[in-house]
């Protein structure tokens, strides 16, 4: 992180958030700086011995784990690539957009901050997406600040593109709001390099993958409502993402469909999770991985 510039008032706002505790929403639209202010929060809390959670929001540009879903992690030390922080805990997205997916993205945050502070992390952080324009962000970010009763938002807007989200929670008891200005060193990244971070992301989180064929005896591949798979058309799921979701519905790893005979009740895909004895459900992504691991957005199957 030797590049990262730090403004005087990111360590200001570490010491405060170091004495709030609890929930922490960074919030801004893209390239405002979010993930590289939250992984330095990280670093500066556990400086001062908080033990503190990062949850990765931002499904598409994620500060670790694999896109299309959330990762939780509890880390001992910052390292000096942090998009490698070791997974504590995932929640399946399926998309690496909230739009379409406002359901999965809020329940996933909460659930991960749950489970944060079951595991006794004293602060949370939420990285949360760039979607921060119109009605349909509104009402996500209202709220994920709402269910995961954050303690503090800090804000990194240009101008003011963030107040409708911010002025419900002005002046509330007990949450702080922090408006911070953007650092002039945050960088914009285009389509095809946001495309391209999520080439290498899948392409390392699938790396040593194995081929894998499991019967759909004791799993669920869920959505029962998919019209694919009431027709019987294995076909159709090739190259699909999924979560391969434990009794809790936490995701002990991805998933890429080779394909699935529905006649034989038998699914075959590649992941990198070793003993899939924990898998109960499969949860059918809206995302198809290509042979070189770009990624393409198939419109949620149960409504083709
Ligand atoms: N304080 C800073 N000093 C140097 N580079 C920064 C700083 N803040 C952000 N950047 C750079 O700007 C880019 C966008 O920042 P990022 O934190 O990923 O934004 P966001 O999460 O809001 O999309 C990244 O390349 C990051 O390294
Ligand atoms: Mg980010």
């Amino acid at each position: 992180m030797s590049e990262i510039k730090i403004p005087s008032y990111w360590e200001e706002l570490a010491e405060d958030v170091h004495q709030l505790k609890g929930v922490v929403m960074v919030v801004g639209a893209s390239d405002t700086g979010k993930t590289t202010l939250a992984i330095y929060l990280a670093g500066e809390l556990l400086k001062r011995r908080n033990r503190v959670s990062i949850v990765s929001a931002d499904m598409g540009q994620c500060a670790f784990g694999p896109p299309a879903a959330i990762s939780m992690a509890i880390p001992e030390l910052i390292p000096e690539f942090p998009k490698n922080l070791p997974v504590h805990s995932m929640y399946f997205v399926g998309s690496t957009s909230p739009v379409g997916h406002l359901l999965q993205t809020v329940v996933g945050v909460k659930k991960l901050v749950d489970r944060s502070l079951q595991a006794g992390a004293e602060v949370v952080i939420v990285d949360t997406t760039g979607f921060v324009s119109g009605g349909a962000a509104w009402e996500l970010k209202f709220h994920k600040i709402e269910l995961t009763d954050a303690r503090c938002i800090v804000a990194l807007q240009r101008g003011r593109e963030l107040e409708d989200i911010l002025i419900p929670h002005e002046r509330r008891t007990g949450c702080r709001l922090y408006r911070l200005p953007i650092s002039e060193d945050t960088k914009v990244r285009s389509y095809e390099q946001r495309r391209e971070y999520r080439r290498q992301r899948y392409q390392d989180y699938f790396r040593g993958a194995k081929d894998k064929s499991l019967p759909l005896s004791n799993i669920r591949l869920i959505n029962p409502y998919d019209k694919a798979l009431q027709r019987g058309e294995g076909d159709a799921f090739k190259r699909l993402l999924v979560g391969l979701n434990d009794d809790e519905n936490f995701s002990t790893a991805l998933g890429v469909i080779e394909d699935i005979d529905l006649t034989k009740g038998t699914i075959r895909l590649i992941t990198p999770l070793e003993a899939l004895s924990e898998v109960r459900l499969i949860r059918l992504g809206s995302i198809k991985i290509e042979e070189d691991w770009g990624d393409s957005y198939v419109r949620p199957l149960h409504t083709a």
